[in-house]
């Protein structure tokens, strides 16, 4: 196995830490000597040990040989150890990186295995790594003032996301529905539009086979529109709940809501509206619709990243996915970078972000 090859499997094995190890990044590492795989592994549990510790003690004798990683190692005595030392000791002489840590924590790792006489390279594939870690390396970047933002929408061929009497239910397949309990799980909350909450009465809580450390907080965002009371989202024992309305309407929620454990921010706009949640300690979000919210956030450029569940059907008209939103002309139209491109049983999904956020 070449280390491009190595790479690739440390991304496969980081990815297993999704919802698991946050605030931290996902990290797989794999050592290779001679081009043989003498040791793997990955971060799966936040506080855990990190990915070269698990790979080191995966080889038992790493003597010689080359850590390929998906994050450059940390130098820090955190809950663990710093993993430099610990590639120091073993032996390794070469760490190949995929990105630098930009934490002020975690980062230097690279120049520390340098002066300690290991040979490091940072980059290879580089722009995958960012993607895999994309929530992490924007919240490490101290001048964001809101959350990371993902809108995920699962849409008919023609871009509806109901029909026209307003059922969503269910335009994606099983397969579909359950990649979106998997992906719940790796974001610290789930919003939707206060129609959505609604109109759909959503639960938006996790059930799939990955059980999330932190089970996300349900969001719904309304500008002062009234909620029946009764609506699921507002029983709390499953996960915990949160509304951000505008500042009179939260005057009034909070009352109604007074005798519950759910939250009300008031702000003016979306843009505040995250600030506040950022600063609530929310660092990533997962907005699922409806079309009157998504078109807001795209219009305001608060969207990140979009995860696109397109369903082999046409529904001629209903909700529109975007929303209605000003035009752009086609050469101001900057395009979007694909992530990702798959099959979900019958369904496509298509993953774009923005910008990647490789230096945060
Ligand atoms: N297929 C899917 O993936 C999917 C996902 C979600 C929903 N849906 C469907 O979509 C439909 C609901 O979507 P929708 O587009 O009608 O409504 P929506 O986007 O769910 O909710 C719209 C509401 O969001 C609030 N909001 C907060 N900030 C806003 C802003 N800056 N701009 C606009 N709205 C803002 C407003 O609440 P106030 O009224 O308080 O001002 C507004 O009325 C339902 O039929 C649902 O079944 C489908």
């Amino acid at each position: 196995m070449d280390e491009s090859q190595a790479m690739r499997r440390a991304l496969d094995l980081a990815v297993r830490g999704w919802g698991r190890v946050a605030p931290n990044p996902m990290v797989g590492a794999v050592l290779l000597r001679d081009g043989e795989v003498i040791g793997q592994g990955h971060h799966a549990e936040f506080g855990a040990p990190h990915a070269e510790v698990v790979a080191l003690a995966d080889s038992h004798d790493a003597a010689g040989a080359t850590c390929v990683v998906t994050l450059e190692p940390c130098s820090h005595h955190g809950k663990t150890p710093p993993c430099t030392t610990a590639l120091i000791e073993a032996g390794v002489v070469r760490v190949v990186a995929a990105t630098s840590d930009p934490t002020a924590t975690g980062g230097g790792g690279a120049a520390w295995l340098t002066d300690a006489g290991i040979e490091v390279e940072v980059g290879l594939c580089a722009e995958e790594a960012a993607a895999l870690n994309a929530p992490f390396l924007y919240g490490a970047n101290g001048d964001r003032r809101r959350p990371f933002v993902a809108l995920k929408l699962a849409t008919s061929l023609d871009g509806f996301l109901a029909d026209r009497d307003g059922r969503a239910r269910w335009i994606s397949g099983p397969e579909s529905r359950e990649f979106v309990h998997w992906l719940r799980a790796g974001f610290d909350a789930i919003g939707v539009g206060r129609r959505t909450a609604v109109i759909d009465d959503p639960l938006l809580t996790v059930r799939g086979p990955l059980e999330p450390r932190v089970p996300p907080l349900r969001l719904v965002f309304g500008r002062g529109g009234e909620f029946p009371s009764e609506l699921r989202l507002f029983d709390t024992e499953a996960a915990p709940t949160a509304v951000v309305t505008s500042p009179a309407g939260a005057v009034e929620l909070r009352e109604t809501l007074a005798h519950t454990p759910v939250r009300v921010f008031g702000a003016d706009g979306l843009a505040a509206s995250l600030a506040s949640l950022k600063e609530a300690g929310i660092a990533s979000i997962l907005i699922e619709g409806g079309g009157a919210l998504a078109a807001a956030l795209l219009e305001e450029e608060l969207v990140d990243r979009l995860y696109w569940i397109q369903a082999p059907i046409f529904l001629g008209t209903g909700v529109s996915a975007f929303g209605p939103r000003a035009g752009i002309p086609l050469d101001g139209a900057s395009p979007w970078v694909v992530i990702e491109r798959r099959s979900l049983g019958r369904d496509t999904l298509l993953v774009v972000d923005r910008a990647l956020c490789l230096q945060g």
